[in-house]
């Protein structure tokens, strides 16, 4: 009789124990699978946000461009705090946020935070090319600026976030911004169909570098001021040594991609 009450392998109380143990055990799995496939309700935010920030910097840079070219000049004032401080009210003015109200200790706070680390970072390690007497043409100019910046902050954002510029292919100045295979597969289904949505960005969860993340792809197109360098003839030195890609208003000129990592499941 008292057997039967015991929690042993044949007992109600066994059987009861090892259904809770399995419902338990279904739960988390049902949760794990959904963390793999489904993106936070943050992340297209986050994407967005850091994409924003990076674009508001390059402008600043893009204003001063004559003067940075101005052999003329010596001191440039285009310092770390100037270019932040420009940049943080282009943000604000874009999307009526302050970057100063969201809450360091959030996600989206930390890596926002990063990103403005990694503009300041690169304005700081510039500052002799961009104040030197006596050269022109520098080189500094708005997509070294993006590409240095994507480098700082995916070492700020420790693993936890990437964002790089990248282009079509064909397009690729510098290799360190070449796609990688999921960004090209994506520019070349999605991004030049003339079907795309203009400036719409593409997202998916799915995986990167062997891990789950959250990743958007932000289209930009070139202006007509783009054709300087990327414009016609093709094929002719632009001031920067590289050939003109023969490109034309409008066209895709490249994308801002942003890769959110998901945090490992608990
Ligand atoms: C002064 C010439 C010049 C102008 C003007 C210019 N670019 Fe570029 N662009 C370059 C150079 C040089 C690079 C390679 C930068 C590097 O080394 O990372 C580049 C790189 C890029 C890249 C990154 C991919 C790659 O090819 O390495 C994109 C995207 C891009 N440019 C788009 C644009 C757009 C859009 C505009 C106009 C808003 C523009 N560029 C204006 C010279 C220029």
């Amino acid at each position: 009789m008292a057997s039967k009450g015991l929690p042993g392998s044949g007992g109600w109380m066994g059987r009861l124990v090892n259904a809770l143990i399995g419902l338990v055990l279904m739960g988390i799995a049902a949760s794990v699978s959904v963390a793999a496939t489904e993106p936070a309700a943050e992340d297209a935010a986050i994407a967005q946000s850091l994409a924003e920030m990076l674009r508001d910097a390059r402008a600043i840079i893009s204003n001063n461009q004559s003067k940075i070219n101005d052999p003329e000049i010596g001191d440039k004032g285009l310092t770390a705090k100037l270019v932040l401080d420009q940049a943080i009210d282009n943000y604000k003015k874009n999307t009526g946020v302050d970057p100063a109200t969201i809450d360091p200790n959030s996600r989206h706070g930390r890596l926002l935070r990063a990103m403005m680390a990694a503009i300041g970072e690169v304005m700081d390690a510039n500052q002799s090319t961009i104040n030197a007497k006596g050269i022109g043409f520098k080189a500094f100019i708005p997509a070294v600026f993006g590409r240095l910046v994507g480098e700082s902050f995916a070492r700020l954002a420790s693993g936890e976030a990437e964002l790089k510029v990248t282009a079509p292919p064909e397009l690729v100045r510098n290799r360190k911004a070449r796609p990688d295979s999921f960004e090209e597969n994506i520019i070349k289904t999605k991004l030049v169909e003339p079907a795309w949505p203009r400036g719409q960005p593409y997202s998916e969860m799915t995986d990167a570098k062997g891990r789950p993340a959250y990743r958007v792809m932000v289209p930009e197109y070139y202006a007509a001021s783009c054709l300087t360098c990327h414009g016609s003839p093709k094929g002719e030195m632009d001031i920067t040594g590289y050939p003109k890609e023969g490109a034309k208003q409008d066209d895709l000129g490249g994308v801002i991609s942003i890769t959110l990592y998901r945090a490992q499941a608990q």
